[in-house]
């Protein structure tokens, strides 16, 4: 790549077609060239030259695709901050507070929907510009001026201040901070009760939903199965360090959104689903159910001599949260699943999924159906499994793309398609009928 050419015009921000022209066409701050001051957010607008990541074709020179600024303009995080102008936004501002600001300025709101800097460490970061490359990528401003010369290496990047996505876990973990939420930022059920819709996620399916701004190959791959399986362990370890930081510290507790919905939100008629299903956890309030349901499946599968370890663990945690007497017996439960979480780890997340492992991690969900039962959430979470096991069994056999257990899958997920509609029977029998066929 030509440095010289770069530089010459790093500071011009180019109108790549009238679409992406409407909110990026405003005065930047000329920015010192070459000055290094890691931690300080540079913005978008100095990462969309046309030279660096705005071209309109992806390309082969460099080892990116270049067009990294027009992809990201079509996906999901984009418009991240607008949402907060929407209808149900400001309903959820009004419901938390009537008097307050509306939700495009309440912080709570700004720290998941925008790339929110530190004090006196950005330039040129504008709040409609929605998530942009630095909430992800991070801070730019130690390696923005150099990350394009030729001795120039990931590593340094890393150094400088760039977070490592393509490490898996890492990724996980950035994804998490809001699709969980952090310390600092939180879906709790005051939001939830507000309006926020709950959140839910999963590595490979939601890195596969965002339209894809860097090159892929043999020896890397930002989803699959190892993707999946990686985002397992890292979602359900954030969850425990949430709920440890729910219980043991000032916040407010109980945090209603750490249980499941179903312990408290359900029906009371006499044929109620939650009563004819011999619910194994009637009478309790045990933690949010979905966030270990399917990774149970998989210490099952890969690590089973630590499966009565790791039941013993959760059930430690679900008779404590359960009982609401102590909290602080709360949070050490979930220290102590965690510790447990850290001793299987290496075994869920370097799996080499041959078929026959594919296989019978597929019967496995589909034979423990029940599990999943109890919550949409933990619904999902098992059809995410089943898609990403079934990417990985079609690169080892395409004709099972066309096959029937594919076809199954498929009417699982649109069985899901309409949360309020979700119809456990309808459910149970696909996941039965995907026992049968596998
Ligand atoms: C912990 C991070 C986090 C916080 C804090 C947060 N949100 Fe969200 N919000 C999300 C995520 C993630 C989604 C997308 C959920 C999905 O589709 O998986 C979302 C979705 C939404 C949606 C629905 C999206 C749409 O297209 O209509 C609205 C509305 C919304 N948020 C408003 C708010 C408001 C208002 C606040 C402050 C009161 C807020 N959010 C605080 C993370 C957060
Ligand atoms: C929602 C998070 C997110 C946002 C926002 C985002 N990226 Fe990325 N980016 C990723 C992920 C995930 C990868 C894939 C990491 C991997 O596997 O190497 C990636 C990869 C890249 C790569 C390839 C890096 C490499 O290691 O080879 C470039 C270049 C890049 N992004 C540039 C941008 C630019 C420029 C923007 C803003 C216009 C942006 N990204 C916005 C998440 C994000
Ligand atoms: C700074 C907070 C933040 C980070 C970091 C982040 N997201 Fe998001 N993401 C959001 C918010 C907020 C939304 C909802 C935007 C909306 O509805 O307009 C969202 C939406 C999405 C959606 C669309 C969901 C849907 O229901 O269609 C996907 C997919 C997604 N994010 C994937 C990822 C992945 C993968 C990563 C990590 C590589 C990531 N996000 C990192 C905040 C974030
Ligand atoms: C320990 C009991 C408990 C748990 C667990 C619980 N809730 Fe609630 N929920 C309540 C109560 C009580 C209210 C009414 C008071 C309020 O608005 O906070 C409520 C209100 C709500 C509302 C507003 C609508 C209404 O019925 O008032 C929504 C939406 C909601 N909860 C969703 C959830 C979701 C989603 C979860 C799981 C993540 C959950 N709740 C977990 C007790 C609970």
């Amino acid at each position: 790549m030509n440095g010289k050419l770069l530089l010459s015009s790093a500071l011009i921000v180019f109108c790549l077609s009238p679409a992406f022209c409407e909110e990026t066409d405003r005065e930047v701050d000329p920015a010192p060239v070459r000055e290094v001051r890691p931690g300080v957010y540079v913005g978008v607008a100095s990462c969309a030259n046309g030279f660096c990541h705005g071209s309109t074709a992806p390309k082969d020179e460099t080892s990116v695709l270049q067009n990294e600024y027009p992809t990201w303009m079509l996906g999901p995080h984009r418009g991240a901050f607008r949402v907060l102008r929407n209808e149900l936004s400001q309903a959820i501002a009004k419901a938390l507070d009537p008097d307050g600001k509306p939700a495009h300025e309440r912080d709570e709101c700004l720290a998941c929907h925008a790339l929110v800097t530190p004090p006196g460490k950005s330039e040129n970061v504008f709040r409609d510009d929605g998530i942009s490359c630095e909430a992800c990528h991070g801070p730019a401003g130690g390696w923005r001026d150099q990350h394009f010369e030729e001795d120039w290496t990931y590593q340094k990047s890393l150094d400088a201040g760039m977070r490592d996505l393509r490490d898996a876990k890492k990724r996980a973990g950035v994804c998490l901070e809001c699709h969980l939420g952090a310390a600092d930022r939180k879906v709790d059920h005051r939001l939830i009760a507000a309006g926020h819709p709950r959140l839910y996620f999963e590595l490979d399916n939601y890195a596969g939903k965002i339209p894809r701004h860097w090159k892929v190959g043999r020896s890397r791959s930002t989803t699959g199965v190892r993707a999946w399986a990686v985002g397992q362990v890292a979602s359900f370890r954030a969850a425990l360090v949430s709920l440890e930081r729910y219980a043991g510290g000032d916040e407010g507790w109980p945090e209603f959104s750490e249980y499941n919905c179903q312990s408290c939100h359900h029906s009371l008629a006499s044929n109620a689903w939650r009563k004819q299903a011999g619910y194994r956890f009637q009478g309790g309030y045990p933690p949010y159910v979905a966030r270990y349901a399917v990774l149970r499946q998989l210490v099952a599968e890969l690590d089973g001599g630590e499966l009565d370890r790791f039941d013993a663990a959760v059930d430690d945690l679900v008779r404590a949260a359960s009982s609401f007497r102590s909290r602080q017996d709360v949070a050490a439960r979930a220290k102590a699943v965690t510790a447990v979480l850290d001793e299987v780890e290496g075994d869920l997340t370097g799996a080499k999924w041959k078929g026959g492992q594919v296989r019978s991690m597929m019967r496995r969900i589909a034979k423990e159906r029940a599990d999943f039962l109890p919550d949409l959430v933990a619904a999902e979470q098992a059809a995410f499994a089943l898609q990403s096991l079934l990417s990985r069994w079609v690169e080892l056999d395409r004709k099972v793309a066309s096959g029937e257990v594919a076809r199954t899958i498929d009417d699982v997920f649109a069985s899901l398609d309409d949360p309020d509609a979700f119809d456990r029977g309808r459910f149970e029998e696909l996941l039965a009928r995907l026992e049968g066929q596998l």
